[in-house]
């Protein structure tokens, strides 16, 4: 939560700064703001309530010119969104200013210290304490002469941040400024996401890769407990034990076409009409006919340790949950492996007895959720593989599995997932490909998962053909209060994840459920205003579902069904049916899921809901 950029080279600061905090909009969006400094140590500042084109309005009457700057767009933790609250955030008599991503933990009891000093605090935020607390360093290392002691001029503020941070307990991504050292920024790291885009004579800092396209065409991670120093022509990586450091510069793999609209009124539907692209790069180079299996290039574990694999944990949040449970069916049927989903949030404080043979995959989009970062940590500082199926590369839990599978998904901007959603669903059945034909699974079978993966892509562009039917149908049903979402087997899941993406984007009330555990209560809801979706293709629970249906239609309940091309029965049964093209079973939910993310989409731009930013929430959650 929270994005940071920062600037320094021969072009003008804000136009950077700005264009990057619009690209990390989706990380927070409630107040914005940027600094830049002058040559002479002069800040200047704009920041604004609300989102980033607030701050471009701003900045039209109140300009901050220079080549050095930093700036930042938030998303409210200490202290609710307005200009005193806004970063960046001034530290001692304005010798420094700073742009925070995270959260401190001790801020209190340290700005209690800083306040019985002098100190004088001008918003509510645990940031501004870091601002402090670096000035304060500053302050004491200059009157201790740390400066006559190193030959780099910069040995004083590294120190007086090295310092600093030594004393915050919590997370933290930060750009600082220094009104002495007005040709460099400093980045450093803690738990929350930084990187540094290298350019022809200048760089660029930012919280994730996607502001750096178009500008920058080198990357460099930064990990945890390092601070650069970043200069227009030079970048200078320390580790707080151990010094300078060799830093790896990696190609930046997107384009700016993958972070624009491209002719889509939203991030959202232009990531819902990319899934068959980004379904293609996640099968490409990893389907292998010679041995009818899945291969994966980065999970660090020799064949003989995948075969004496006996349990497998899935863990993850929110729609990446929900890919985990698709998982848990495709592994237990294509592999026979015992597998538990469970949420992070759950699994970081819970004690399971895990015994040897345990293998966990921290499934994440983002590759920041602290929930899913700290029950990775969990489990590998008990010494269980902990391996990543992520999609942003670089990220932090990328960075600290044992190993993984990148799911190239290109970057999703918009708050709700959808590609990266049916990515992970793929990667979980290669995966399970790849365990069970370790396994049982006989070559034949394999061939024939093959086969239907490799059709799958084709499959998917044709059932986003249906999108004007089910705009049609968003129309119907825009105005309802409260919609249910009923599947099951393979399905169930699908039922969590229409609901979940019609309640976070169009704020209606939306429950998924086992479509046979509706009559153990939540029937009772059922009437003449609440719609019902079953997702039902065919299958062999398909009868199963059929009866649930038609409960609901005893009590007068609305029904529409998710069905598959050809099948007639339902129709003399639902309100409305969307026919979807027929895959096999396994690969169902993949295709079942497009109609309920085109149908909450369709909802929420009719109900007038800010469908890429909804409100309260942030793409990446780096808060427990
Ligand atoms: C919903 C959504 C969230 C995320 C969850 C986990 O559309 O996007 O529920 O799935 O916050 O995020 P990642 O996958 O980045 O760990």
């Amino acid at each position: 939560m929270c994005g940071i950029v920062g600037y320094v080279g021969p072009r003008d600061a804000e136009e950077f700064l700005l264009e990057g905090l619009r690209r990390l909009e989706y990380r927070g969006y409630d107040s914005a703001g940027l600094t830049t400094l002058s040559p002479s140590g002069r800040f200047h500042v704009t920041k604004t309530v609300g989102r980033i084109d607030a701050l471009a309005d701003a900045l039209v009457e109140q300009p901050t010119p220079g080549n050095l700057g930093i700036g930042h767009t938030r998303w409210a933790t200490h202290g609710i969104p307005s200009v005193a609250n806004a970063h960046p955030h001034f530290g001692g008599d304005q010798v420094l200013a700073l742009a925070h991503n995270g959260v401190i933990e001790n801020y209190l009891s340290l700005k209690e210290k800083l306040l019985a000093e002098g100190y004088q605090f001008a918003s509510s935020t645990d940031t501004e304490v870091i601002a402090h607390l670096i000035a304060r360093y500053l302050k004491r290392l200059a009157e201790e002469g740390i400066e006559q002691e190193s030959d780099s001029p910069y040995a004083l503020p590294i120190a007086a941040v090295s310092k600093a941070l030594s004393k915050l307990r919590g997370t933290y991504g930060l750009v600082i400024v220094f009104r002495d050292w007005p040709d460099m920024i400093v980045a450093a790291r803690q738990g929350s996401p930084l990187v540094v885009g290298v350019g022809a004579g200048e760089h660029f800092v930012a919280s994730d890769a996607s502001p750096l396209a178009g500008y920058a065409d080198k990357i460099v991670y930064l990990a945890d407990h390092q601070i650069a120093i970043v200069r227009a022509d030079k970048l200078e990586v320390t580790h707080r034990d151990s010094g300078r450091i060799e830093h790896a510069v990696h190609d930046l793999a997107i384009e700016a076409s993958d972070v624009e609209l491209g002719g889509f009124p939203h991030y959202m539907l232009k990531e819902i009409f990319e899934q068959p692209e980004s379904l293609e790069n996640v099968m490409r180079g990893r389907l292998v006919d010679e041995d009818a299996t899945a291969k994966f290039g980065g999970l660090n574990l020799t064949p003989t340790d995948l075969r004496h694999v006996n349990r497998i944990i899935l863990t993850a949040c929110g729609t990446s949950w929900h890919a985990a449970l698709v998982g848990e069916y495709l592994i237990e049927e294509l592999a026979r492996i015992p597998v538990e989903v469970e949420y992070a949030s759950e699994l970081r404080y819970r004690n399971p007895p895990v015994e040897n043979g345990t293998l966990l995959f921290a499934i994440t989009q983002s590759g920041e959720t602290a929930d899913t970062l700290a029950a990775l940590r969990e489990m590998k500082r008990k010494g269980h593989p902990t391996l990543a199926i992520c999609n942003v590369v670089g990220s932090t839990i990328a960075q600290e599995a044992t190993g993984g599978v990148y799911l190239h998904a290109g970057p999703e901007i918009g708050v709700a997932s959808t590609k990266a959603y049916t990515s992970q669903c793929a990667t979980l059945a290669m995966l399970a490909l790849h365990f069970g034909r370790m396994r049982h699974l006989s070559f034949e079978s394999g061939k024939r998962i093959i086969g239907q993966l490799r059709a799958l892509p084709d499959v998917i562009r044709r059932t986003l053909d249906l999108n004007g039917e089910v705009r049609r149908l968003a129309g119907k049903y825009c105005h309802a209060t409260n919609i249910l979402y009923l599947g099951r087997q393979y399905n169930f899941p699908t039922a969590l994840e229409g609901a979940l993406k019609l309640k976070e984007i169009s704020y209606i009330h939306a429950q998924g459920y086992p479509a046979a555990e509706m009559k153990h209560g939540p029937i009772a809801l059922v009437d003449r205003e609440t719609p019902s979706v079953f997702i039902m293709p065919q299958g062999f629970v398909y009868d199963k579902v059929m009866s649930n249906l038609e409960e609901i239609k005893a009590r007068g309940g609305p029904v529409i069904a998710i069905a598959a091309e050809g099948d007639k029965d339902v129709a003399r049964l639902a309100d409305d049916v969307i026919y979807v093209p027929p895959v096999e079973e396994f690969l169902s939910p993949l295709v079942t899921i497009i109609p309920l993310q085109l149908f909450a989409y369709h909802i929420a731009v009719l109900r007038g809901c800010n469908v890429d930013r909804p409100r309260n929430l942030a793409k990446s959650v780096t808060v427990e």
